[in-house]
């Protein structure tokens, strides 16, 4: 009896990991205005972060193009649409977004 409950704990435990997995950006795009154009899990105006995150899987020169690419904007690797570029974002909030970015699909 005990286990069951630990289990039915365990699992629902998982559901609440698992959604908030899904829908949330963290502080850093909220705050950088990412989310404006961008969500984890689908297209919003830019590409789904988990499909960037796809693509660059074992990309070892991911982490420098993504860098240059949120602080410089650019377009033609997902479409026509262009990314702005980001003149204000912090070396290091852009390394930290790039990070999670690429760390999604793992
Ligand atoms: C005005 C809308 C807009 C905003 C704001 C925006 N993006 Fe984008 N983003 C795009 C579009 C459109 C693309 C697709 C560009 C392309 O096809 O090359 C993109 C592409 C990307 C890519 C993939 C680049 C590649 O070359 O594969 C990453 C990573 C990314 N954005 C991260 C960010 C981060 C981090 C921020 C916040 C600092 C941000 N974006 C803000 C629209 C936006």
């Amino acid at each position: 009896m005990k286990s069951i409950i630990v289990s039915v704990v365990a699992a629902a435990g998982l559901m609440v990991a698992g959604s908030v997995l899904a829908a949330d950006m963290p502080e850093v795009a909220k705050k950088n205005g990412c989310t404006a154009c961008h969500a984890i899990d689908k297209k919003v105006v830019g590409p789904a972060f988990m499909d960037v995150s796809k693509k660059y899987k074992g990309d070892a020169g991911a982490v420098a193009h993504l860098t240059t690419k949120v602080s410089k904007g650019g377009s033609g690797v997902w479409g026509t649409m262009p990314m702005p570029a980001s003149p204000k974002l912090s070396e290091a909030d852009n390394k930290e977004l790039v990070n999670f970015v690429l760390g999604l699909a793992k």
